[in-house]
């Protein structure tokens, strides 16, 4: 066992490189508010939440080659601890007994080992619930809203765990410093730690250059390989233009509103019935009904993948037409206040494209939702 060095017979030994501070600090920064707005916030913050989710893949890149690569202490070699080491130094700890790691120490090292593979794990699903739920990103290509609508749920458990571990680890870092009598958030910042001149270990240095360059070169293709795949079509996503004579008819007294957003059967019932069409009468030429007709049919919701092809499909039985009167819609909109709908810049519940941007496309996408009044 170590005893705690003296300050008389110390020095300051520097022990994090640029690469893993510089890492460690960024990484908190983005984790801090992807984990911020996801799991504290709305979905109106979602597109800085996709921000800082999206920082995170490069900082991963970075620090897996700068572990093979980076200075002594950085390098995955220095702190890959067998597991009956990290027993050991369990063992230790429990006992009281300390004993002063330059680099990472065993527990610690398990812990960063496990933060790395947790961060993978939620920017695999979160991508994947991306990619499914609202058919944006690299795997909208590929997956069916039910894949990421499944893979949300793990997403927000390891959001969770994640959240879990940072507090875990910062448990370990105060123990450590209060152990050690050594700041290790300061050692974080500096990059020196405070130890025995005979701890010193022969300096290795790190291959900065090619550690660059090899990130550069991955990085692009990265970035390019996932712009490609982000541009292809999303899986069941309908067309984002309307058939002009519908949108004419139908969008004479509100917005078209696109055939995704309600089954065949419920299309219609309300094409058979348009001279009691809600409040008005919207009776038009046999020829332009069965033009209509066969254009939301089979655009109706049944054909496609998308969140408000699914959304919408179940209806209130003593109102099955109307959108506004879904259960989804309601629960979705339960937050805005009745004297929102009913301002003039607004005019309604049924004027969806008063507030969402993309509405006649179908997309309902949360970064195109803005509310013109205050509330
Ligand atoms: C003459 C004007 C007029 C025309 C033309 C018209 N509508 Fe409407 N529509 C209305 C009114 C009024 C409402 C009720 C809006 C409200 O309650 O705020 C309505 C409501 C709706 C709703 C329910 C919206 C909600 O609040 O959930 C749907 C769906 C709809 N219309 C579809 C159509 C379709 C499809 C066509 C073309 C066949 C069409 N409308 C043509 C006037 C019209
Ligand atoms: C007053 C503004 C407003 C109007 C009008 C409005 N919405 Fe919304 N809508 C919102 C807001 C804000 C949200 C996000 C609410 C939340 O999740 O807490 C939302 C959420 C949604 C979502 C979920 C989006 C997602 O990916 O999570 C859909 C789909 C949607 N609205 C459809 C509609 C439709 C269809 C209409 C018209 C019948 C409509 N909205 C009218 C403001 C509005």
């Amino acid at each position: 066992m170590d005893r705690p060095p003296a300050a008389s017979d110390t020095v300051r030994i520097p022990v994090w490189d640029g690469g893993v501070r510089l890492f460690h600090w960024t990484l908190l920064g983005a984790v801090g508010i992807a984990l911020a707005t996801g799991l504290l916030s709305h979905i109106l913050w979602l597109r800085l939440h996709l921000i800082a989710g999206v920082a995170v893949a490069p900082l991963l890149l970075w620090r897996l080659i700068w572990g093979g690569l980076g200075s002594r202490h950085a390098r995955f070699a220095d702190f890959a601890y067998s597991p009956r080491a990290v027993l050991a130094d369990l063992r230790a700890r429990l006992a009281g007994r300390h004993r002063l790691y330059l680099g990472h120490n065993p527990l610690g090292a398990m812990m960063v080992f496990a933060l790395l593979a947790v961060l993978a794990a939620l920017l695999a699903s979160g991508t994947l619930a991306l990619g499914g739920m609202l058919k944006q990103g690299p795997l909208a290509f590929a997956l069916s809203y039910a894949t990421g609508r499944a893979v949300l749920g793990w997403h927000k458990i390891l959001g969770w765990a994640l959240l879990g571990m940072i507090l875990a680890h910062l448990g370990g870092v105060i123990e450590e410093s209060w152990r050690g009598r050594q700041n290790l958030v300061g050692a974080m910042i500096t990059g020196k730690k405070r130890a025995a001149a005979a701890m010193a270990q022969r300096k290795l240095a790190a291959r900065t250059g090619l550690a660059l360059g090899l990130f550069a070169v991955l990085a692009v293709l990265g970035a390019g390989g996932v712009v490609a795949l982000a541009r292809l079509p999303g899986r069941g996503v309908p067309p984002a233009t309307q058939d002009p004579v519908y949108a004419e008819q139908c969008g004479a007294c509100h917005m078209p509103y696109p055939p995704e957003l309600a089954p065949a059967a419920v299309w219609q019932a309300l094409l058979d019935d348009l001279q009691h069409h809600f409040s008005a009468d919207a009776s038009m030429s046999s020829a332009l009904v069965a033009h209509i007709r066969t254009y939301l049919l089979a655009n109706a919701a049944e054909h496609w993948d998308t969140l408000p092809a699914w959304s919408f499909r179940a209806r209130d039985p003593a109102d099955p037409v109307r959108l506004t009167a879904t259960p989804f819609w309601k629960r979705r909109h339960a937050r805005i206040p009745a004297a929102v709908f009913a301002n003039a810049k607004i005019g309604g519940r049924s004027q969806c494209d008063a507030c969402h941007r993309d509405a006649t496309t179908g997309r309902f996408a949360p970064q195109a939702i803005h509310v013109p009044v205050a509330w």
